[in-house]
């Protein structure tokens, strides 16, 4: 997931849906609110099937199991390498096998960017080596490595007021962690920042809502005019122990040593596969996740098991021999940790058509127990979601939440096409986010088979309504 769109959108990501708010009768000049949901409350039965399908019948623990091959034979897929192009590859070849229809790879340029060999080690005011985790797109240092005196900063405020003490050092930022979206501008700009002030590099307490001493990685942003300092992240463990090491008055030198660096970018690929629309196969439902991850772990949280509940979406309603009147497209998308490369792409490419696009799909916050849904869009279109939720009953999985955005969605969305985020508990999943944590083992079957059912329901029913989401 991606950092940027969570800085401005994260502080919103949990609010309540619009509570309050009058919600308009009137949905379109030819149907009203009321046909919509004698319409919706129609497909009980189909919903209900789905349901049992992905939870009780012989679809139970397929996504799991699914992604347990996938990424145990892969493993991780950094943007870049050979083992994204590998994982392109096993899935084009696993959807074609599922009997998808008009499945093929869209070409994309993505970033290569490799870490290489990387070290921290505090040399005074004890030896004690540090684990660390490269920013994805930092320089490295140079092979001697960097040593230089640290500076304790807790916020980006007290960095500007000790600036002076900044040149020549190593920032250590300690931010405390206060969500997602509010904390990570200090991994996205916290070199920048200290190259402003004269740091010879910079690294940051892991944005992270638990820790076990594991760094969590992520992307970073150099600026045009500052210099490219090396960066990286540290465990909360090490950075709080900096913290009262300097608030001591104790000098503390560290030596870091970083081999990362930046290639010319790869070539890379959107998958797609779709169960071709009925009635309007031109309109979509575009139901998604990234099959990149980044370069730790196996990329099993993020975001196997959003592609692999978005396949999984696709294979029950096929099982089930349900065709809707849209088309349900599935975009694996490629190169998302690097800021949406490949989705970018996608909507430049078919931004065209825009008007046929009924709802925009992403699971990108973890597989854990869901919660429900989030969802952008108009008054309109949240009562229309709001009564398909109510389908899901039987696993009482209904709410629809504040807002519905994802880093690989949010160009449709910024244009005005409802957009829908799977959601579920985000404490948990910023515990393995981006670090060596985010394997199979931290996810459950059982959890996963609710998150398909829901995100099958969600996109079969929208896809099949007599009328598009109303923008
Ligand atoms: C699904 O996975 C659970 C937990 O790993 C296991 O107990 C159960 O037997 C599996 N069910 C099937 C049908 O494979
Ligand atoms: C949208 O789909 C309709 C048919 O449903 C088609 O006639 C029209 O050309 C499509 N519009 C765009 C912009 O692709
Ligand atoms: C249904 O889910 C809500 C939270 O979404 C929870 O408060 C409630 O207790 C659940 N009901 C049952 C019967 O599990
Ligand atoms: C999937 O969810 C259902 C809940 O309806 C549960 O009964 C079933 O055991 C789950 N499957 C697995 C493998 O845990
Ligand atoms: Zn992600």
């Amino acid at each position: 997931m991606i950092p940027l769109i969570f800085l401005f959108l994260g502080v919103l990501q949990l609010l309540p849906s619009c509570s309050g708010r009058a919600v308009c009768e009137d949905v379109g000049p030819l149907t009203t609110l009321k046909e919509i949901k004698e319409e919706i409350a129609g497909y009980q039965d189909a919903a209900k099937a789905i349901i049992d399908l992905a939870v009780c019948g012989k679809a139970q623990n397929r996504s799991f199991e699914r992604l347990a091959l996938f990424v145990d034979t892969v493993g991780h897929r950094l943007s870049g390498s050979k083992n994204l192009e590998k994982a392109i590859q096993i899935m084009y070849q696993n959807l074609i096998e599922d009997g998808l229809e008009n499945v093929h790879l869209e070409p994309v340029k993505v970033p290569h960017w490799e870490r290489g060999q990387e070290s921290a080690v505090m040399l005074e005011p004890r030896n004690h080596p540090m684990a660390i985790l490269g920013l994805g797109s930092s320089v490295g240092t140079p092979p001697e490595g960097i040593i230089a005196e640290v500076l304790v900063v807790s916020s980006f405020e007290e960095l500007q007021r000790r600036a002076p003490e900044a040149r020549g050092k190593i920032v250590v930022y300690n931010q405390p962690y206060k969500g997602y979206g509010e904390t990570v501008q200090y991994r996205v700009q916290g070199a920048v920042e200290a190259a402003k002030v004269g740091a010879v590099a910079s690294l940051i307490r892991s944005v992270a809502s638990f820790s076990i001493y594991s760094p969590h990685t992520g992307m970073q942003s150099y600026q045009d005019g500052v210099p490219k300092i090396p960066t990286a992240c540290i465990t909360v463990e090490d950075a709080e122990m900096m913290a009262r090491m300097a608030s001591r008055g104790t000098k503390i030198v560290i030596q870091l040593k970083m081999e990362a660096k930046n290639y010319p970018d790869a070539e890379s690929f959107n998958t797609v596969a779709e169960i071709t629309g009925s009635k309007y196969p031109e309109q979509v439902v575009l139901v998604s996740g990234h099959l990149d991850s980044w370069d730790v772990g196996q990329g099993a949280l993020d975001d196997g098991s959003g592609a692999f509940i978005s396949w999984e979406a696709l294979s029950l309603i096929k099982d089930l021999g349900l065709r809707p009147k849209r088309t349900l497209r599935l975009v694996l998308w490629t190169a998302e940790e690097q800021g949406g490369v490949g989705s970018l792409q996608y909507y430049q490419l078919h931004k065209g058509s825009i008007s046929n696009f009924s709802l925009v799909m992403e699971s990108d916050l973890g597989n854990f127990m869901p919660t429900g849904v989030g969802f952008t869009g108009s008054d309109k279109a949240r009562a229309i979601i709001k009564e398909v939720m109510n389908l899901l009953q039987p696993i009482n999985i209904t709410q629809v939440l504040g807002n519905g955005e994802g880093t690989d969605i949010n160009y449709w969305i910024q244009a005005g096409v409802p957009g829908a985020s799977l959601m579920d508990d985000l404490n948990r999943y910023f515990s393995f986010h981006h670090s060596q944590g985010d394997t199979m083992t931290a996810l459950d079957p059982t959890q996963m088979n609710y998150s398909a059912a829901v995100w099958a329901v969600v996109s079969y029913v929208i896809a099949d309504l007599d009328e598009m989401l109303p923008r």
